[in-house]
């Protein structure tokens, strides 16, 4: 999301600020003569090389463009039918109604579940699509950014209600190309306006849970800010629930448990959506604990449309980017989540019981039970996992903590006590399946202070972002993420060189890697980057998309740019088909990053270009021209 919602971080932890700690770390390193770095570099898998291929231009321009020998596909636009009887998408003429068997505003997750269930297959499948959030001023005429809230009617709060959270559309490729299957019994719609949805966990039922509609605090309507995700080993979608401040009205107690916990999350009744003038649900004043069923990680079931989805609350709350779940050697499963905002956590749950690969239904409620972790990153190049258990440490009622439940909604709160690491706004964590490391991304900071400047982060403010790299014991599938103590090592910093990015020698030097947000790994464990500057796009002249990085050999770390993706959009959701032939990709925002952009006014009408269409969120499948593989 790039309404700059994370512009004002509610933290005000005084743990030491993770640039402090890499530049006193990496200046150890320095010392020890790159011994360190070597030997880490001797321990990964090799990846091809990607130093020969030119990039595409950098940009940005109103239409998408692709690095030369790859092809794009649009495959689905917001208002696109996803169930059936879907009207055609009128842009003149939204309704609630219409809006709810349509494709969503904004997609970002994407994952791609095969069918067969369990076939393994890359022609056919199911792709879930989060829909992260609602921008009336690019969805209807008329409007700007700032009287949106205020000039919207209760129609267009019902389309808002619709237009987020998630939907599942059958797809299938035949010819090179990629079909939407119309009609299909898997086709799905989840939203935020009717979309029944179970919490469960230890939190599940808490009194901090209940509401006038829901007295039993364990059923909750609908699901917002899905950011990122992830994918179960039991077949099953993560969605997470980011921004979910930005959905607010009213005014928040001024006194309680409710008053400091949604100080904490930046809960303010600023929102940035006008479905609190419509519905009392999301009025701080009549209903303080709405806020609570949300920020939760949501469990679907995508083979089974008629399915309740279920909000994890064992994995905590905060502004969950994504959900990234690795099997242990030992079968636990752990998931790892960032918390999107400047100066938050980063978090990894790890469950109590096992993974039964044998018995899909045995691992339904595997993420209601376990320990939620945060970081802490220490000065020696370690990172240690503070359990957040309710009853240890600070974790007390002395502190206002009764139950785990307490522990969980106020999850920001626990990881302060505990002395976690402020990070500079983690977005992806994902697990690389060649070397088995976690990549940490953190997108960028502009509150950076002049004092937190360093070696590893040279620049004040953090305008381009930098990626991490978690190093637990074992290598590819034994790689042990459970364990509550390992190293870590910095794996690529955005920008030009001269901003002190990684260098690319011998590149167009007018293209860089700025603000990295999702990231995927292809079967030769090269990691796949999308891009979200936000505002920041046309200033550094670089349109945001698609970089493709080797993590092992002589060009570690070094981008080539693949995807620009429309003036305005940011790019999210990056997915591979088992075989590794196709790359969705999810084009959010499209005409709408840039000063002044409307409805009426876009920095571009992509895909349709139309004068009588706005742009359109789109899913677009990336495949090369040649058919091979995107990881050859
Ligand atoms: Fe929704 Fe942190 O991007
Ligand atoms: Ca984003
Ligand atoms: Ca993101
Ligand atoms: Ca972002």
């Amino acid at each position: 999301m790039t309404d700059d919602p994370d512009a004002f971080g509610s933290n005000p932890s005084t743990a030491p600020h993770f640039g402090d700690i890499a530049a006193r770390m990496l200046s150890r390193r320095a010392a020890l003569g790159g011994a360190l770095a070597a030997g880490v570099a001797a321990a990964a898998a090799r990846a091809p090389a990607q130093a020969a291929a030119p990039d595409v231009a950098p940009g940005p321009a109103p239409d998408h463009a692709l690095a030369p020998g790859y092809r794009a596909q649009v495959i689905i636009r917001w208002g696109d039918a996803v169930l059936p009887g879907a009207p055609g998408f009128d842009p003149a003429a939204q309704t609630g109604a219409a809006q709810a068997r349509q494709f969503g505003y904004n997609n970002d997750f994407l994952a791609f579940l095969p069918l067969p269930q369990g076939g393994g297959g890359s022609d056919h499948g199911l792709l879930w699509v989060n829909h992260e959030y609602s921008q009336l001023h690019m969805m209807f005429p008329g409007l700007t950014a700032r009287d949106a809230v205020e000039k919207a009617t209760a129609e267009m709060a019902a389309v808002e209600l619709a237009a987020v959270g998630g939907s599942i559309v059958e797809v299938r490729r035949a010819g090179g190309s990629w079909q939407v299957v119309a009609d299909s019994r898997y086709a799905r719609r989840v939203s935020l306006g009717d979309t029944a949805i179970r919490l469960a966990g230890p939190a599940a039922g808490d009194a901090r849970l209940r509401t006038s509609d829901d007295p039993t605090g364990a059923r909750v309507i609908g699901t917002l800010g899905n950011c990122a995700g992830g994918v179960t080993p039991w077949g099953t979608v993560l969605s997470a629930e980011e921004n979910f401040d930005a959905s607010f009205t009213g005014t928040p107690p001024e006194t309680g448990p409710e008053a400091r916990n949604h100080r904490r999350y930046g809960v303010s009744g600023r929102a940035r959506s006008s479905v609190g003038r419509f519905h009392p649900r999301f009025d701080l004043a009549r209903e303080p604990n709405e806020p609570n069923r949300f920020g939760w990680v949501v469990e679907i079931d995508p083979y089974d449309p008629d399915s309740m989805p279920v909000k994890r609350t064992a994995l905590g709350r905060f502004k969950h980017e994504g959900a990234t779940v690795w099997v242990n050697p030992n079968g636990t499963v752990t998931v790892y989540s960032g918390d999107d905002a400047r100066n938050e956590y980063l978090y990894k749950f790890v469950s109590a019981g096992r993974y039964d690969p044998a018995n899909r239904a045995a691992n339904r409620d595997l993420l209601d039970t376990g320990t939620l972790y945060a970081a802490r990153f220490a000065d020696d190049g370690t990172v240690r996992w503070l359990a957040l258990r309710h009853g240890v440490g600070p974790l007390t009622a002395a502190n206002g903590f009764h139950s785990q439940a307490d522990v969980l909604i106020e999850a920001r709160r626990a990881a302060d006590l505990l002395g976690a690491t402020p990070m500079d706004r983690p977005e992806d964590m994902e697990v690389n399946p060649v070397n088995g490391r976690c990549y940490v991304v953190l997108t960028n900071n502009d509150r950076r202070k002049a004092g937190e400047t360093d070696r590893a982060n040279p620049r004040a403010p953090n305008l381009y972002g930098h990626i991490i790299e978690l190093l637990p014991p074992g290598e590819g599938a034994a790689a042990d993420h459970s364990v509550s103590e390992h190293r870590w090592d910095m794996f690529l910093l955005g920008g030009p060189a001269s901003a002190g990015g990684t260098p690319r020698p011998g590149r167009n030097a007018d293209a860089w890697i700025a603000c990295p947000d999702n990231i995927a790994f292809d079967k030769a464990g090269r990691m796949w980057i999308a891009t979200d500057q936000g505002g920041q796009q046309a200033r550094f002249g670089v349109g945001d998309g698609l970089w493709v990085v080797d993590t092992a050999g002589p060009e570690r770390a070094v981008g080539r740019f693949l995807y620009r993706v429309p003036a305005g959009a940011e790019l999210c959701g990056p997915c591979f088909t088992p075989d590794n032939r196709t790359l969705f990709v999810a084009v959010q925002h499209p005409g709408a990053d840039a000063p002044g952009a409307t409805y009426d006014t876009p920095a571009s009408r992509w895909p349709d270009f139309r004068p009588d269409m706005p742009p359109r969120p789109a899913v677009v499948a990336i495949t090369r021209a040649d058919g091979a593989s995107l990881a050859d």
